[in-house]
């Protein structure tokens, strides 16, 4: 399987084992995937970083460009990362800097990682408390997909990756919609042939809008559902207490619960949502108000020319991009059921 993203090539590689790291990279781990995949690599070469979105800061993105620098790395070297979102997403936008670009491959091991925030090219980190506000286009040149990996996930962890795949089957894959909801029990319990196949269908869907939309000026924006809520709550919890996943989640409810509200979402599709959502144990219930939420929000809104767009779905498989007043906001944020 292979993406051409923004001029740039992404193998992905599946493997049924962790590959052997590629000694000649600068890798990158966070404390939990260093115990537990880097034993093997150079001490050296390693770079490692605390677990967490509290890693998502300037201050690792320089550790791993100083090491990359004191070890003389190419522009022809390899960054590699392995770990979750925060390590992809930190590494990615330091591969994107160091000497104007080098090489970046990504082993994610978290099935978020897996199903979303490996591919596609963007980086990021977390900037005076506001989530993503610096980063980059910087596509991996190669993905190593190990879904034995996750067995040592923490369920919430894990859990936080379902978010997204459930995210990925509404915006473009209403069979692996369905596949979520009738086989929940092999999906809970990790499968892995099972989890093989949600991780390739995930990465076709959103690769193939990443391939015709690298830079985030037309369709590839659908797959922001139940992120603008998401971001918003995560700026406001100071990203404690809600997972990225879990936030997703209940942004997907709060984007349901607009389009509802704004005549674009079927009722029916939006009480599936919610029941699927309910079923994996995501929490739907709004612990704040626009009040709360609005500076987050409103950070959104100034990047988009003064309007504040949201992307709902409508039904499996259709999403859309609406613009809400504040009045709608508000009514979402508080809607309890969904039709
Ligand atoms: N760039 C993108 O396109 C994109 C897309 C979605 C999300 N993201 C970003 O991804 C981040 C969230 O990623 P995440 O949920 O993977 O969080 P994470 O990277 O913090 O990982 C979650 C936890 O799991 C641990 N872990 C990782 N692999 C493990 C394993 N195999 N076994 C046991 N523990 C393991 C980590 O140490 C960490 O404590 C957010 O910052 C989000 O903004 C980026």
């Amino acid at each position: 399987m292979d993406f051409t993203i923004g001029g740039v090539r992404t193998e992905v590689r599946f493997v049924e084992r962790m590959a052997t790291l590629d000694p000649a990279s600068v890798a990158v781990f966070d404390a939990t995937t260093h115990r537990l995949f880097g034993g093997g690599f150079p001490p050296d070469r390693s770079v490692v970083l605390p677990a967490g979105e509290r890693s998502k800061r300037w201050r690792s993105v320089e550790a791993i460009l100083s090491r990359a620098a004191v070890l003389g790395l190419g522009r022809d070297g390899r960054l590699l990362g392995v770990g979750g979102g925060v390590v992809c997403d930190v590494t990615g936008l330091a591969a994107s800097l160091y000497m104007r670009g080098c090489g970046l491959a990504l082993c994610p091991t978290t099935l978020l990682a897996m199903v979303d925030a490996s591919l596609g090219g963007k980086t990021g980190i977390d900037f005076r408390g506001w989530k993503n506000l610096v980063g980059t286009f910087h596509p991996a040149v190669l993905l190593l997909v190990c879904p034995a990996a996750l067995a040592t996930l923490p369920d919430r962890e894990f859990r936080s990756g379902l978010a997204e795949a459930i995210k990925t089957a509404v915006i473009g894959d209403p069979s692996l919609l369905d596949l979520l909801e009738a086989r929940r029990g092999l999906v809970l319990a990790r499968d892995p042939v099972l989890l093989a196949e949600v991780v390739q269908r995930c990465l076709r869907v959103k690769g193939g809008i990443c391939e015709a939309d690298p830079r985030e000026e037309g369709r590839r924006i659908l797959l922001n559902l139940g992120h603008t809520f998401g971001h918003a709550l995560e700026s406001w919890t100071g990203f404690r207490g809600w997972t990225h996943g879990e936030a997703v989640a209940w942004g997907m409810g709060r984007a349901a619960a607009l389009g509802l509200a704004l005549g674009a979402t079927d009722p029916a599709f939006a009480r599936r949502l919610a029941a699927l959502l309910a079923a994996y144990g995501f929490r739907l219930e709004t612990p704040a108000g626009l009040a709360d939420l609005g500076p987050a929000l409103r950070l959104d809104k100034k990047r988009r020319a003064g309007t504040l767009q949201f992307v709902v779905p409508r039904r499996a498989g259709d999403v859309t991009v609406v613009e809400a007043a504040d009045g709608d906001i508000a009514g979402a944020l508080g809607a309890r059921g969904m039709g």
